[in-house]
């Protein structure tokens, strides 16, 4: 019998800090540690957020506000995240935040937005070489100072980080402070190309528009950044599902047109993955457009607005990537999904499409308005139960066609006794109706 060899298959820290940072962008690398600080903001009250129903009812409950805020600071010498989070603690520091990868059996029950176990890294990395975090808990927390290519060139197994912990906080001072500092050259282009800043309270205020109504106040260089309010009319279609452990609402109707006209930005499928969107005004194959179910979008479609509100306990089961700025296509749970959002949407649609036809192209006439309905926001709606979008009923018109055949002899006799000999069959005919209509019937 030969003996056994083990092959080497450790992980190579350079490969791993690579692969983790090539495939996201810088927004959804900011955007991974403003989850972590929602997460964070959040988990106190975590088991008021189990279904799509949970997520509805906080939303139009008076009594939640904002508590949390989440401050970012940019500029070409440093990075700066603070957050006013309950922090994280010395153990948890040591046992789970730094690990690459979420451990089987870890608990996850208070996560909503903390999946995969590697957003922070990935963040910390893309930016820059010099890291800093320092947190305040009420069991006492930790600071972390990492020179990452120190850390890259020392290959001794199993992987470490040094920490040193902190003494306990007043719940009223805890939180988590994270400063980036020796940025690399694309961070810094990035951060001076005069349009990063914008970017990045866009796309803030399209991700987190349910939180920041209700959780967590965000300010980027100063500017608090406000939740889009996408509204919906309130006559719209609405399906429920529960598929395993997720609940899902489907929402399809008509938008509440902004400053008289349908925009781009508020048109198409919204969706949602325990409260954070994943995606925004799509109108591609990815959401059944294009011959996939609904047709090709064109801009008579541009009054159209879905949403699919996502919810799960554990936050691992629902379809988004490990960036969370794209949906796993393939999950069977995104595919039975797609399906329903088909036959949700295709009544809205058609009723679109209709309208076109008979009516012509501009999109936000009295006609639209009236089917649209009183407006609501578009996030209550997206958890709403079920309801169904009811088209306007079709105008009967208002002429129909009379055709018949009659003998050339009378119509002779009849141009006779009117003296016209060049009056036309069609001509008597309207005559003569309008002879029966006049002396028969009597005017209207
Ligand atoms: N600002 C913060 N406040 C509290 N917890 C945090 C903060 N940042 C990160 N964590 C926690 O550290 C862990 C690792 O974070 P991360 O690498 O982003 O992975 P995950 O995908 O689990 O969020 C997660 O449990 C996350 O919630
Ligand atoms: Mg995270």
């Amino acid at each position: 019998m030969t003996e056994m060899l083990t092959a080497d298959a450790s992980p190579e820290k350079r490969l791993f800090i690579s692969l983790l940072t090539r495939d996201i962008s810088m927004v959804a690398a900011f955007l991974d540690l403003v989850d972590n600080s929602i997460n964070a903001a959040v988990a106190p009250m975590s088991s008021e957020l189990e279904t799509a129903k949970n997520y509805q009812k906080v939303l139009v409950n008076d009594d939640v506000q904002p508590t949390v805020d989440i401050r970012l600071k940019l500029t070409t010498e440093e990075i700066q995240i603070n957050d006013t989070a309950p922090g994280i603690s010395a153990t948890t520091a040591a046992e789970h935040v730094f690990k690459f990868g979420r451990a089987s059996g870890e608990p996850h029950e208070n996560d909503r937005l903390s999946v995969y176990g590697i957003g922070l890294k990935r963040a910390m990395f893309k930016l820059g070489n010099k890291i800093r975090i320092i947190s305040d808990h009420i069991e006492g927390g930790f600071e972390l100072q990492l020179n990452v290519r120190e850390w890259a060139s020392d290959v001794c197994q199993p992987w470490g980080l040094e920490i040193s912990p902190r003494a306990p906080v007043d719940a009223r001072r805890c939180g988590t402070s994270i400063t980036i500092g020796e940025l690399y050259d694309d961070t810094v282009r990035r951060l001076d190309d005069g349009v990063f800043e914008g970017q990045l309270i866009g796309a803030i205020s399209r991700t987190y528009a349910f939180y920041l109504a209700k959780f967590v106040k965000i300010l980027v260089n100063d500017k608090q950044v406000e939740g889009i309010n996408i509204q919906l009319g309130s006559n719209y279609t609405s399906e429920v599902l529960t598929i395993g452990d997720v609940t899902c609402s489907i929402t399809a109707g008509i938008a509440v047109p902004e400053g008289g006209s349908f925009r781009d930005r508020s048109s198409g499928w919204f969706v949602f993955c325990n409260g954070r969107a994943v995606i925004s005004a799509d109108k591609t194959p990815l959401t059944g457009w294009s011959g996939s179910g609904l047709p090709i979008f064109q801009p008579k479609h541009r009054p159209f607005l879905g949403t699919v509100f996502f919810v799960a306990r554990n936050a691992e089961e629902l379809p988004w990537t490990t960036t969370k700025a794209g949906i796993n296509e393939d999950s069977l749970l995104w595919q039975e999904t797609k399906r329903q959002m088909i036959s949700v949407g295709r009544g809205v649609v058609s009723y679109l499409d209709r309208r076109y036809t008979d009516e012509g192209t501009e999109v936000a006439s009295k006609d639209l308005r009236e089917v649209a309905g009183n407006k609501i926001s578009a996030l209550a709606a997206a958890a709403s139960k079920k309801k169904k979008f009811e088209p306007p009923k079709r105008k009967p018109p208002k002429n129909i066609r009379i055709q018949y055949d009659a003998a050339v002899g009378d119509v002779e006799r009849i141009k006779e006794y009117l003296q016209k000999p060049g009056m036309g069959g069609a001509e008597v005919g309207r005559y003569t109706f309008r002879y029966f209509l006049r002396n028969e019937v009597g005017d209207d």
